[in-house]
Order: C-alpha cells, then structure tokens, then sequence
C-alpha cells in the first residue's frame, strides 16, 4: 500500500514525521507492505498532518491524524486501499479523521492550481515524479523557441510579479534581454519576509524543480548563464530540498552545461540570507548577494539594467517564476484566460492569523475577499467575531471586516485603498487592539530599517512615540495631527517601500478604528 504523508514544515512541525514512523511500524506489525512517500503539503493546514492513501478511486485522506491515531486506524483497514469498504475489505471511514477523497474536499475541489499542481502530490526531489506529471515540458517548449518568443509568451500571458508589486514579468525580462552584455543573471528572491505569508515556503519544499525550471527558462529568454536564489535562514528545510533538487536537476542533465541538450549552459546557486526583512528589498538583496551589507540601493538605475555585480539582472519572485512553466507548456494566451482585468493568471492566498482553517489556496485573481476569509477560511478560530484583516504583509492596510468585499485584483484594492501584495491574509478578531497593531508597524520599521534615509530610519522611532503619547492621553489632538504629518512625509519622502508603505497600517488603522486610540480603552499592559 502507498500511503503520502507531507514532509513540509508546517507539517512536520505538528507531528508528521512522528505519524510517518508511526504507520511504518504498525503497517509491520499488520504485516501490511507499505510505501510511504514524503510530498510537500496540501496547503489545507488545519488537517496536518495529513495521512493520505492510495486507493483505485484516488487517494483518500484522514486527518489530523496524531501517532496515538495510527494503531486504530490501521487496525480498522485503513491501510486495505479501498475506498468504501468494498471487496470484503473494511475501512477507516467511521474515524472521526476520514475525510474521503481528498481531491473532492471543497478546499481542493475549488482550486486552480498551476503554482501549487504538483504541491502535496509529489515527492519533491524526484526527477521522475516530477516529468510523470508535467514537469520539463515548458523547459522543452522554451529551448525549441527563440529567446524573444519565449519573452513574448511571458507577456502575452499578462503574467505580474508576485513579490507584491504587479511590474509585468514580460517587461522586466525584454529591459534585460535589450540590454547589451557578456554576462546576466536571473535572481529568485525567496526571502519571504512578510508575516503571514509562506507560500513561497510551501513551494520551494514541496515542488523545488517548477523554480529550477522557471529560472532556467528566465535564463534562456534574456540571455543569462547564472541564477542565483537568496533564501532566507529561516528556511531550512526550503534551503534542504532545494539543494537536494539542484543536485538532481544537475545529474538528469538539465541543469548545467547543454541543458537538455539544446547547447544552452545556466547553472542555480543558492545563497542563504542572515535574517534581516530590508534583504526582500531587490536592491537590498543584490547588495547582499554580492556579500555585502543588505542597504537599499537608489533607483534608477534599475536591476534589470544594473542588477547582481553591475549586470543586467531578472529578479523576480518565487511565484512568479513558478508560474513560468505552465505558461510556456500552455502557452500565454490559455494563462491569460484566467483572472480578471489586468490582474491574469492565478495568486496563491495565504489564509493566516486568528483563521479557523489556514492556509494556501490557489486560484484565479478576482475571487473575493470575503468568499477567501469566510468560506474558505472558515472565519475566525476563535469563534469570535472578525474586527479586521490586513492584505499583503505588514506593510498592508487593515481592512474592517464589513468592507471585506473586495475582488482579489491589483486594481481594485488599490482602488480600495488597499494592496493585494503577496497575497499573505492575516485575520484579526474583535480582541485586537488597533492602535497597539499602528504600533507595532512603526516598531517594525524602526527594528528593520537599513538606516539609508532620514524618514524611515527616525520617522518609525517618533512614530511609535507619537502613538504612545496618543494613547497615553498626551495632548491626543495635537499628536494625532503630528502623526498623520509623519505619515505623510514617510509615504512621499522614504527611498523604498520599507519606509514608504509603513503608514499603510497605521493610516488605515487611524481611519477604520479611531476609537482604539482613546486612552484606555483597551489594556495595553
Ligand atoms: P517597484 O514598483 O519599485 O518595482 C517592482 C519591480 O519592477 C522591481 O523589480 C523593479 O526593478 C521593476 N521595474 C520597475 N520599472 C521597471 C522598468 N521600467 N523596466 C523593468 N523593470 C522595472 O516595487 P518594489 O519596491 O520592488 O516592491 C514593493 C512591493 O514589495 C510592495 O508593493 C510590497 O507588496 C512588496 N513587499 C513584499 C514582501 C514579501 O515578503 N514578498 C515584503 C515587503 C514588501
Ligand atoms: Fe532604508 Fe528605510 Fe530608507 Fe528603505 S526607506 S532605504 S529601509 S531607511
């Protein structure tokens, strides 16, 4: 019997690898032949850790399954590999973690995943697995075209940069593909700063190969010989796969010299960084990959014209580069068919906080955000009534839950006065103290300013004095007033978006949530 059990973090850190020795030795104890594969995770966080097995309908799971579940479970049949009992076999299917196929399960079910199709189904570094199911067909699609027609594709699919920004993808790779040089580079910036977001993660842990291929094909189409990924220290095991899936790629013979045999030579290197949020900054993080402090650079020039070392460089996002296959496999219009307005293609969502069923869910942009918090997420876990959701990191503005019904697209939450960013969710329910969260965003950009200019690096620190004395009763008016000036003078005079978006919580904390500013009405011990 082949039963998937996920080797994520977020897996592994409620149970998974303790539920996987678990089943290895009662599957002995039955005397039951067992096959466990470790894949990435599902994304359907609250189920981890997840126990599916391989039936002839498909593979059913059960979940959250505890080590302390496995001895039943397999006592009741839950190993046989069938579905519904049939053929005299009995089944696990009256134990409260039977979920049934997991592919029919609404979460699963209401996906369109290209970011994610591989995510939980297969074993992360192997090369079989992966071209079994789709995977080198852009690679393949992409060295039979010229350079220009694969940027072409990229374009034509609307494909936006999914660090958070929206830059079209196609027009950052023609600026590096125009520009004149002997040598250029593709940099994957995976360092996944903003809380609340880890869709990245899930990614480079449960599918490394899809960013090895989206880089290669990055590569080929603007002229580079080198990527370089900058990861995160706080990855370990992202940094664990990727290795592993790098020196796979590399001994199948597409990664290296003659990438499968079309005489074109890229070569990935991955480069760990030391922990601090301004490296997601590109310029920082160039900066950093040349083994320098992480400081932002001023722009222009801009990195696909004087990116890594001087050289003409695309640096995009994990997902963005993730996306690249599948447009090249399908092609760019087919990509462009989903989404809405300017806003193609699908977003991973990150489903955070106080949520009762976190986690990742793909799909084409537009889908609201209502429909993602309350019918996909379930509304809060505490039960509690929602107060506030903030979109797209840290750095995004606080939306009050009955404004909530906003469609996912670049435009409109702008549009808003909101930014969709990486697509990270995070829920608050009516505990959360608002003017402590303006707070906390201040103290943030104090704690991880680079100190390049003058307003982020001393306006975060008067910015948290100001709110303290707003909510400490301090001349409120007068410092209101001076807090909004701050804001103001942040958003229009920081070098980059650190200091620039910093007012985003702040401001839209002040304006949904004024009365959490009046002294005392929360405790704030
Ligand atoms: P930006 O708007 O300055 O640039 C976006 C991208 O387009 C950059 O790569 C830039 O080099 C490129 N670009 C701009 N003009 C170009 C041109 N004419 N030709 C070719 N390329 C061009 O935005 P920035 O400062 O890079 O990113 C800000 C965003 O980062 C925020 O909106 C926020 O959502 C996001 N962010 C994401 C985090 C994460 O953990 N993913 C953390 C913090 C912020
Ligand atoms: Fe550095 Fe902040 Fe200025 Fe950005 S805004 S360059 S992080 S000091």
């Amino acid at each position: 019997t082949r039963v998937y059990v996920s080797r994520d973090s977020a897996a592994t850190s409620v149970g998974a690898n303790e539920v996987a020795d678990a089943l290895v030795l009662a599957a002995a104890a039955a005397g039951v032949d067992l096959h466990v594969v470790r894949t990435g995770t599902r994304g359907m966080l609250w189920l981890e850790p997840l126990v599916e097995v391989e039936t002839p309908a498909g593979r059913v799971g059960y979940g959250p399954v505890s080590p302390a579940d496995v001895d039943g479970l397999v006592a009741a049949g839950m190993l046989d590999g069938v579905l519904d009992g049939a053929g005299g076999h009995t089944t696990a299917r009256d134990h409260p973690s039977y979920l049934g196929l997991v592919e029919d399960l609404p979460w699963m079910r209401d996906q369109q995943r290209i970011c994610l199709a591989r995510v939980g189904v297969t074993d992360p570094v192997s090369t079989t697995d992966y071209e079994a199911h789709g995977g080198l067909a852009g690679l393949r699609h992409a060295l039979s075209l010229d350079p220009q027609q694969v940027v072409a594709e990229v374009t034509d699919s609307g494909l936006r940069g999914r660090g958070g920004a929206g830059f079209p993808a196609g027009i950052k790779w023609k600026t590096v593909a125009d520009t004149p040089g002997e040598l250029k580079f593709v940099c994957c910036n995976a360092d996944e700063g903003d809380s609340g977001t880890f869709a990245d993660r899930m990614v480079m842990e449960g599918d490394p190969f899809a960013l090895l291929e989206g880089m290669t094909i990055a590569g080929y189409a603007v002229g580079a010989s080198e990527g370089y990924i900058y990861l995160r220290s706080e990855y370990p095991d992202a940094a664990h796969a990727l290795k592993e899936a790098i020196d796979a790629a590399r001994a199948a013979g597409w990664l290296g010299a003659d990438v499968l045999g079309s005489g074109y030579t890229f070569d990935i290197h991955l480069r760990i960084g030391a922990g601090a949020y301004i490296c997601g900054e590109e310029t920082s993080m160039l900066e950093s990959l040349e083994g320098k402090r992480g400081m932002v650079r001023a722009k222009p020039p801009i990195p696909a014209i004087t990116g890594l070392f001087g050289k003409p460089t695309v640096v995009n996002n994990v997902l963005t580069l993730v996306s690249v296959p599948t447009i090249l496999a399908e092609g760019g219009t087919k990509y462009a068919e989903l989404g809405v307005d300017r806003s193609r293609g699908t977003q991973v969502f990150q489903l955070a906080g106080n949520i009762a069923r976190g986690g990742a869910f793909e799909t084409a942009f537009g889908i609201s955000l209502e429909k993602l918090v309350h019918e996909y997420g379930g509304g809060t876990r505490t039960g509690r009534p929602l107060r506030a959701v903030q979109v797209g990191g840290p750095l995004g503005q606080y939306i009050p839950a009955d404004k909530l019904d906003i469609p996912t697209d670049y435009e409109a939450f702008a549009a808003a006065d909101a930014m969709l960013g990486h697509g990270g969710i995070t829920v608050f329910d009516d505990t959360v103290d608002m003017a402590h969260m303006a707070r906390f965003a201040m103290e943030f950009c104090a704690e991880e300013s680079c100190g390049k200019c003058t307003p982020c690096r001393v306006g975060s620190i008067r910015g948290v004095e100001t709110i303290d004395k707003i909510v400490g009763g301090v001349d409120p008016d007068g410092n209101l007033a001076l807090l909004n000036d701050l804001c103001e003078l942040m958003t229009d005079g920081s070098l980059c978006a650190m200091g620039g978006l910093t007012p985003n919580p702040v401001r839209s904390a002040l304006l949904h949530f004024p009365e959490d500013f009046t002294p005392g009405v929360h405790d704030r011990k």
